[in-house]
């Protein structure tokens, strides 16, 4: 569906419920990414264009990690090596005055599209975090908080000219300053163990779990986005980020039953966000991993330094190869087509000539099967 805001009336209906008119308004392209059922909708593009398109009062709560401007040929320390920064061309530099006006820009229209009582967060780097809070200055936000999460393990500093940088600023802010912003306040007090939560949060680093699919160089914690989430929105609430990088706060929209929207321009990072939020939504993991054997044919001796060798002894025939392709459905998340193939062009015939047509369709799942007999 694409949607545009034309009018007033189009401004205060839901989202999901905008009707597309004529008119000067820029139209939304085609999400990547659409879940209805779960609320979940990804755009491929550049988060200026995007914003601009989206309807203005219609999104409850941002959560935006911003580029950093810190990619410029400095050295940091990586898994006990010194290496250059380099998280990408997005990330690079363009001078203190290009760095404001950008952030100006993306804030300006993040303002444009909260409600009256939503909030943002922003998180960086002294790279970039003051300019975001005079940028909001600026246009009028509302500051709430300045959280500085902690990270218990950061990397040593390697020229031991600076403290060891173990720290990352988020800054909370309404939208203006008649918002009254969301707080949930109790719940908030019962994860601090039963006092006030303080501004200070010490949140490892992502866990290997979450970089499973692929590795983002700026992944945030779920932990950290889940807490913010938690912290400020309501189940049911649209939650959008601007720079959704590998997806963090789309999948912990999906676990907190928040509504997400995410805006990502890279395609390998949108690649890796759809990975995790399919894992999330069917939560089934096919590895080779899982498919351990238990069966005990033989009374092979563990001792393997005796000189007869498994192949030695085992002269295993293949008798079986299968390729499948299992179609996962968008609506009913579960497989609903699946076909014996050599290859997804053949397997994708196969599901054309059926009943089912290609809008009822998620994702599909390849796998190989070998039995060889012993
Ligand atoms: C700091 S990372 C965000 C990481 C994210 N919070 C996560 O947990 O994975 C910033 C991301 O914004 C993207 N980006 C930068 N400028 C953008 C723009 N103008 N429009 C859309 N995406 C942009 C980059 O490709 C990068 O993936």
């Amino acid at each position: 569906m694409t949607l545009r805001a034309t009018s007033q009336e189009n401004e205060s209906a839901p989202l999901s419920r905008r009707s597309v008119s004529e008119g000067g308004s820029p139209h939304l392209p085609e999400p990547a990414f659409h879940d209805p059922r779960h609320h979940i909708k990804i755009f491929h593009g550049d988060c200026l264009q995007i914003l601009a398109a989206i309807p203005a009062s219609s999104i409850d709560l941002i959560f935006a990690d911003p580029p950093y401007f810190l990619s410029n040929g400095g050295i940091t320390c990586h898994a006990g090596r010194m290496v250059s920064v380099n998280k990408g061309e997005w990330d690079r530099s363009r001078g203190p005055s290009a760095n404001h006006e950008f952030n100006t820009a993306w804030l300006a229209a993040c303002q444009r599209v909260l409600k009256p009582d939503a909030s943002i967060w922003v998180s960086g780097t002294s790279h970039v975090i003051h300019s975001v809070g005079f940028a909001m200055q600026q246009l009028g936000f509302k500051l709430l908080n300045d959280i500085s999460w902690v990270k218990p393990n950061p990397p040593p500093n390697l020229s031991c000219r600076y403290f060891t940088h173990a720290t990352e600023t988020i800054i909370w802010a309404a939208r203006d300053k008649k918002s009254r912003h969301k707080f949930n306040y109790k719940l908030m007090r019962q994860i601090a163990g039963g006092k006030q939560m303080k501004s200070v949060w010490t949140i490892p680093p992502p866990e290997p779990w979450e970089k499973k699919f692929g590795k983002h160089p700026a992944q945030k914690p779920l932990a950290l986005i889940e807490r913010i989430l938690l912290a400020s929105s309501s189940e049911g609430d649209l939650v959008l980020d601007p720079f959704l990088g590998s997806g963090t706060t789309a999948l912990a929209a999906l676990r907190l039953s928040r509504h997400a929207l995410g805006i990502e321009f890279e395609s390998a990072s949108l690649d890796l966000t759809l990975h995790r939020i399919c894992s999330d939504l069917v939560q089934v993991e096919i590895s080779l991993s899982c498919a351990q054997f238990s069966l005990d044919l033989f009374s092979y001796p563990m001792d393997r330094s005796n000189s007869m060798t498994m192949s030695d002894t085992l002269s295993a025939k293949l008798v079986r190869r299968e390729r499948n392709y299992y179609f996962v459905g968008s609506l009913r998340r579960e497989i609903i087509y699946s076909a014996p193939a050599d290859s997804l062009e053949e397997a994708w015939r196969k599901f054309s000539a059926s009943s089912h047509s290609a809008t009822e369709i998620l994702f599909i799942i390849k796998t190989e099967t070998q039995i060889y007999l012993a």
